[in-house]
């Protein structure tokens, strides 16, 4: 059995490329040759590509996913889930995470790739119990990131937990910074396939230039699957190229056995698409070269652009340095959560607001608070005493898993939106993102007004 391969091109790879802003319509033109190329399965929703459906692209995220669907009856369709936080930044009780597996299925998901920011199997445990009872295959993704507690035992560990504790299906290691190296690979996967038998997964970005070395060393060490794209929406801050891989391991025992001729279909399209955003500003050149700076400071690249923007806006892009610097400082002292959402966007703010206040935690957000109470969940290592009493002072910290404070919500929601939601799917769409959802929706179902011809006055004498 050869390497399975997963393609990004519909997800990950305009996610990182160009700001997650390939449509519908870009998607359907080239999805029904993706279908047939032998992939295992296609990654094409999750958290960011839902957002700017609404948001950017004035389209229907379900609408969407049942298209693809339609177009793809071949290859199993995965998104990409934040365990409790489903798609949001906040945590949902356990009826809404059902909710939302239930109709992800219902809408055509087969796989659904579950991650908690801070590894903590609590925040999962919905997710898989909801997939697997709607005939979903559950694949945890454990975020990868290194630190003083984040070692090969630490996740060897996490891996044989999911296998006997969560029963997912597979499991994936999230390097979505891609900082992981090929020895640190091999000794990973190394470690995994002799705590579990599940399948493994890898996840990278080429970002820092060493990716596709990494797979080699992974594969060469039992991972099952690795991420790639269909070139030439691949490389540079996205997944190494689904056709280059194809190649090296052609005539190996890892042989993935793509079809050559169905991606040589597909390149001009893509080509397309990716035309349209290098020339609309969307992609950029430093999002195609290599950065092998990321390996020293451990940023993930979406985080680097937040934070240029966020300096912009107030005016102190001369700070950038000093921020940079901050930031693995602020993660030592929150106990090293790994920066992927929502993490990656809090670390980086709490930085942001020590260095520009002038003095460290002078400010603290209202999320870093919470992250402090325990509301996300398990901090991977504890909190510095402290920092940690200047934020929490003699609050109690929550010790039980964060959802198990929420009562049931999805009825409420219901109500509260009835107005608007004609679906569960809206309701579901309205609970993860309120305001755009809302704006989304209201266009949508506002009774249509007879087109009239537009009067044209041509002013001859100009
Ligand atoms: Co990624």
């Amino acid at each position: 059995m050869g390497v399975k391969i997963v393609d990004t091109t519909l997800r990950d790879a305009h996610q990182s490329l160009f700001a997650t802003r390939m449509t519908t319509e870009e998607i359907l033109s080239v999805a029904p040759i993706l279908d047939k190329a032998g992939f295992y399965a296609l990654e094409v929703w999750g958290g960011a590509t839902f957002d700017a459906c609404l948001r950017f692209l004035n389209e229907d995220p379900w609408e969407r996913l049942r298209a693809i669907r339609k177009a793809c009856p071949n290859t199993k369709l995965q998104m990409l889930f934040r365990g409790q936080n489903i798609l949001g930044y906040r945590h949902y009780s356990d009826d809404v995470v059902d909710m939302f597996c239930k109709k992800s299925i219902e809408n055509g998901i087969d796989i659904i790739r579950v991650f908690d920011a801070l590894n903590d199997l609590r925040n999962l445990k919905q997710a898989v119990v909801s997939t697997k009872k709607y005939g979903g295959h559950c694949q945890i993704a454990l975020s990868y990131t290194t630190s003083p507690v984040h070692t090969v035992e630490y996740y060897a560990d996490l891996a044989k937990r999911i296998e006997k504790e969560l029963g997912a299906d597979s499991i994936c290691i999230k390097d979505m910074a891609g900082v992981l190296t090929p020895q640190d690979a091999k000794a990973l996967f190394t470690a995994l396939k002799k705590n579990t038998k599940l399948p493994l997964e890898l996840h990278s970005h080429c970002t820092g230039g060493i990716c596709e070395m990494t797979y080699m060393a992974a594969i060469e060490a039992g991972c099952d699957i690795i991420d790639c794209s269909v070139t030439p929406l691949s490389n540079g801050t996205g997944q190494p190229s689904a056709q280059a891989m194809n190649v090296a391991l052609a005539g190996t025992k890892y042989d993935p056995k793509l079809d050559k001729e169905k991606m040589f279909e597909a390149e001009p399209l893509l080509e397309k698409i990716k035309t349209k955003n290098l020339n609309n500003g969307k992609m950029t050149v430093k999002s195609l070269s290599v950065n092998p700076n990321i390996l020293k400071y451990q940023v993930p690249g979406g985080m680097l652009s937040n934070l240029t923007s966020q300096l912009k806006e107030q005016n102190a892009m001369d700070r950038y340095d000093e921020v940079l610097k901050e930031i693995p400082n602020v993660r030592k002292d929150l106990g090293y959560p790994p920066l992927v959402t929502p993490l990656s966007q809090m670390v980086g703010t709490q930085a942001v607001l020590n260095v520009l206040s002038g003095q460290r935690y002078k400010m603290v957000a209202k999320e870093i608070k919470d992250y402090c109470h325990g509301r996300y969940g398990q901090w991977p290592a504890p909190v510095d005493p402290k920092i940690l009493k200047q934020i929490v002072g003699d609050d109690e910290i929550i010790k039980c898993r964060p959802a198990d404070l929420l009562e049931p919500e999805f009825e409420a929601l219901k109500e509260k939106y009835k107005d608007i939601a004609k679906c569960d799917e809206d309701v579901l769409s309205l609970a993860l993102f309120e305001a755009v959802a809302t704006e989304f929706l209201k266009k949508k179902y506002a009774p249509k007004v007879e087109e009239q011809d537009e009067v044209v006055e041509f002013n001859l004498y100009v």
